[in-house]
């Protein structure tokens, strides 16, 4: 077959670059208009007038659901927030600097192993296995994170919201409205995302009807890497390396002269400003009080400024993304930088289930092709003759 492809010269479309391998109505990446929607809606609008529950039943079931439904929803979300002892002591087990990403992934391969009931062909069961992974998500981070932080495990509060037990979990202080919100809001922001690599990851892993924890467990390995979703974090030690540098410019030279990347720049898709981004730079200055606050976002702006005067010296479209932002905002709500990136699964957790759920629908097993380009029919050679 390779060699069919060869003889056609098919195109390769090596990092599947403007290929369409599926269908899907969850979410639409307007890259050429910088918009995006979710089942249709805005994502800056459902932002703006929702919460986390509502969005996550959108994403799951496929409309707005009417108070009952939410209601509902939100009570079996809380009552699947226990916290899971078998996980936690897994966790524990840990070497105290492993990645926040790479210790969720190890826990989400061991939540299925904690599944009594593996039943995952029908729907009620995909959505309720889905509810148990959304609710526990956020326990396990906060397991995580304080581990790290050599503090005290909380249990989640059932008198909190999916977004406060979040922050009080991680932070030990119930957090207040304006916190909760902008913890809501980011959530929202990054729930799904067209088929980035990791939800593409997820539905590769979901179409060979394996079960929902080894689809997402493998969806939070592909989001560990520095290219997709580890980039808030280190949007923060530029804040950094550019104060050790002096100035913007100085640093941008450097970074240049060396190809480095400016992190939460850039995108696949993006040819204009990444809409989640213009939210998080509102939310960014609706937190910030103090002069040292007020620096953080000048710099981020003049960063942001230099580069896309460099970049379109190239004729290069490259904009800020999701990630340009988000850090600052994380540090706000009282986070350490060491989560940043988890913070991304907490929320595209929802993406990834909605993606399963689809495809489970109109399952069809992923198997692209590759183009060979080795040799064919070469002899056997006896050990005994090699390297002569
Ligand atoms: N800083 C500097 N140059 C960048 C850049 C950035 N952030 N993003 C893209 N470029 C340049 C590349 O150097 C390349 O230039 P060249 O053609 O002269 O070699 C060109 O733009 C294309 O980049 P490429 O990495 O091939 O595009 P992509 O579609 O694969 O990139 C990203 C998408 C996100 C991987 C890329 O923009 C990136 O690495 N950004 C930084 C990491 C980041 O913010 N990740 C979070 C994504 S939400």
């Amino acid at each position: 077959m390779a060699q069919d492809l060869l003889a056609q010269n098919q195109p390769i479309r090596r990092g599947m670059d403007d290929l369409v391998v599926d269908t899907t109505a969850i979410s639409w990446v307007d890259g050429q208009h910088g918009r995006l929607f979710y089942r249709g809606y805005r994502v800056e609008d459902l932002g703006k007038n929702a919460g986390f529950e509502e969005i996550a039943y959108l994403l799951l079931c496929g409309s707005l659901p009417n108070q009952q439904q939410l209601t509902s929803f939100t009570w079996r979300l809380r009552q699947l927030s226990h916290t899971p002892e078998k996980i936690i002591r897994i966790l524990q087990e840990l070497p105290r600097h492993t990645a926040p990403l790479a210790a969720l992934q190890t826990a989400l391969a061991a939540l299925g192993c904690t599944d009594p009931g593996p039943k995952y062909s029908e729907e009620e069961t995909l959505l309720g296995l889905a509810m148990r992974i959304i609710a526990q998500t956020p326990i396990i981070l906060a397991a995580i994170y304080r581990l790290n932080q050599g503090a005290s495990i909380l249990a989640a509060r059932e008198d909190l919201s999916h977004a406060e037990n979040f922050l009080y979990m991680l932070t030990g202080k119930v957090p207040s409205p304006q916190h909760t919100r902008a913890m809501e809001i980011a959530l929202i922001l990054q729930m799904d995302h067209g088929f980035n690599s990791s939800t593409f990851t997820a539905r590769a892993v979901a179409s060979t009807l394996t079960n929902m924890y080894a689809a997402t467990s493998a969806a939070v390995g592909a989001l560990s890497g520095p290219l997709h979703g580890g980039a808030s974090e280190q949007v923060v030690e530029m804040l950094a390396e550019v104060e050790e540098w002096g100035d913007v410019d100085s640093y941008l030279n450097h970074l240049f002269a060396r190809g480095g990347k400016i992190m939460g720049m850039g995108h696949r898709v993006y040819k204009q400003t990444d809409p989640r981004a213009v939210v998080f730079e509102g939310l960014l200055e609706e937190l910030s009080r103090g002069e040292r606050e007020a620096k953080d976002i000048k710099t981020l702006a003049y960063i942001a400024e230099r580069a896309r005067a460099r970049f379109s010296e190239r004729q290069q479209s490259i904009h800020v993304n999701v990630d340009f932002w988000s850090g600052a905002v994380y540090r706000r709500l009282g986070i350490q930088p060491v989560l940043f990136p988890a913070i991304f699964a907490a929320a595209r957790i929802v993406g990834w289930c909605s993606h399963i759920i689809e495809l489970r629908q109109n399952n069809r097993l992923y198997r692209p092709l590759s183009m060979y380009t080795g040799p064919v029919d070469l002899p056997f050679i006896p050990i005994k003759d090699r390297n002569k």
